[in-house]
């Protein structure tokens, strides 16, 4: 199977033995706490799945600088965004050993147990700086760089030991799925070659057909279907209702044992390029030999190129910073010509009134107002459970 990214054994943070789980719970209640922004809490659920190997935790300022600048940390290992604990909290200490605190559930329980290694302050200068890199931009309008610059001032950086998934265990216990899981799942199958597809969205006929043409076109064992499962900006489709809608779709519309629904949890960045190489990285973490990189995968609003998520792979990505290969679609719809979906750089002849094209938003509008977007676009069954959803929150 294809190796970790960076390290021969894949190492989850997350603290498998109940018994030293409950030991360090214990200990962990006696410590100085500190409570969690939900995207550094976030960072420790990717850590203790092991989607983060090889970071054993939160980065300081100077390989967060690194990773901004350079795609590498300070000793060199290749990494696409700073993962960083980011806190206004005061009276943390280096040297002290902390327990986390979680932001997204009720009580906000102990997520992680931390060996701080340093407290650093962080100007609004060198956060522009480092957003700047990862977003492209600084308009406090794009969510992530809102969300960058909301969390603090104060770097707080060191080793963790996980000890919770936060809510996402409990609250999708079928999809949420560990690095080490899917591997396991993956070596159950006899799958070789895996081909990833990230998504953040329930998944109409473009989305579908792009799995089936990757996996036609490389050949593949299977497709790990692999959605976000943390926060979003408002507007996206809630989790459970894209869930289900995956589900519905994989089930009657592909042969069984050829794909596998999972989902990780994590926080949406909408960072365009880099949050693409961030899930390059995290899916070779969980053995999947290739990642469909489509039409502005990660993206939101007009802040990226359509295609800018596939040229930084040829930009800024070294040939031997990963394992895994990206998979490169072109936009893709419905063919009113051929009564297909398609592959546009595959129908040369045609001209865009040749598509079935309908915005995110023209579809939102449909399904508001219980219109059913058309078959080509989306399938019936798909369409009635985001249907339902939107009539039922109107
Ligand atoms: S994302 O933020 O998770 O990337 P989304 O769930 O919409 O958003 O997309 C999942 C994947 O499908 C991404 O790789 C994206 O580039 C790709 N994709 C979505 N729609 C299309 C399309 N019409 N044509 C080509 N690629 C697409």
């Amino acid at each position: 199977m294809i190796k970790p990214h960076g390290s021969e054994q894949l190492n989850a943070l997350y603290v498998d033995d109940e018994g030293q789980r409950q030991a360090l719970l214990s200990e962990a209640e006696q410590l100085p706490s500190l409570l969690l922004s939900s995207a550094a809490a976030a960072n420790a659920v990717m850590l203790g799945a092991g989607y983060f190997n090889p970071l054993t935790g939160y980065m300081n300022l100077n390989d967060a600088f690194s990773v901004a600048e350079t795609l590498h940390t300070v000793e060199g290992l290749f990494w696409p965004v700073p993962i960083l604990n980011l806190t206004d909290q005061t009276g943390i200490e280096a040297g002290s050993r902390i327990a986390l605190r979680d932001p997204n559930v009720e009580g906000n329980p102990i997520i992680a147990v931390m060996d701080v290694d340093a407290v650093e302050s962080v100007s609004e200068a060198q956060l522009d700086m480092m957003a700047e890199k990862i977003f492209r931009t600084l308009d406090p309008e794009h969510p992530g760089v809102a969300t960058f610059k909301s969390q603090g001032r104060t770097v707080i950086s060191g080793p963790i030991q996980v000890l919770s998934f936060s809510y996402f265990q409990s609250q999708f216990p079928e999809t949420f799925r560990t690095a080490v899981q899917i591997r396991n799942d993956i070596a159950a199958a006899g799958w070789e070659k895996v081909v990833a597809f990230q998504t953040r969205n329930p998944m109409h006929r473009a989305h579908e057909e792009l799995c089936r043409m990757a996996m036609e076109d490389l050949n593949a064992d299977g497709i790990l279907i692999h959605m976000l499962l943390g926060k979003l900006k408002p507007g996206d489709i809630p989790a459970d209702v894209r869930d289900a809608s995956i589900r519905k779709m994989v089930d009657v519309y592909f042969p069984p044992n050829t794909v596998m629904i999972t989902g990780y949890g994590f926080d949406m960045l909408y960072a365009g390029p880099r949050e693409a190489v961030l899930h390059a990285v995290f899916r070779q973490n969980c053995g999947c030999t290739h990642l469909i990189v489509g039409r502005d995968h990660a993206g939101v609003g007009d802040y990226y190129g359509g295609f800018d998520a596939q040229t930084i792979f040829d930009e800024e990505v070294p040939d031997d910073a990963l394992d895994l290969e990206i998979y490169r679609a072109d936009h893709t719809a419905y063919s009113k010509k051929l009564n297909r979906v398609v592959m546009m750089r595959d129908a040369p002849d045609h001209s865009k009134d040749d598509f079935v094209l309908l915005s995110g938003t023209a579809v939102r509008e449909m399904l508001g107002k219980g219109i059913k977007p058309p078959m080509e676009f989306s399938r019936p069954e798909v369409a009635q459970i985001l249907m339902d959803y939107y009539q039922a929150n109107a």
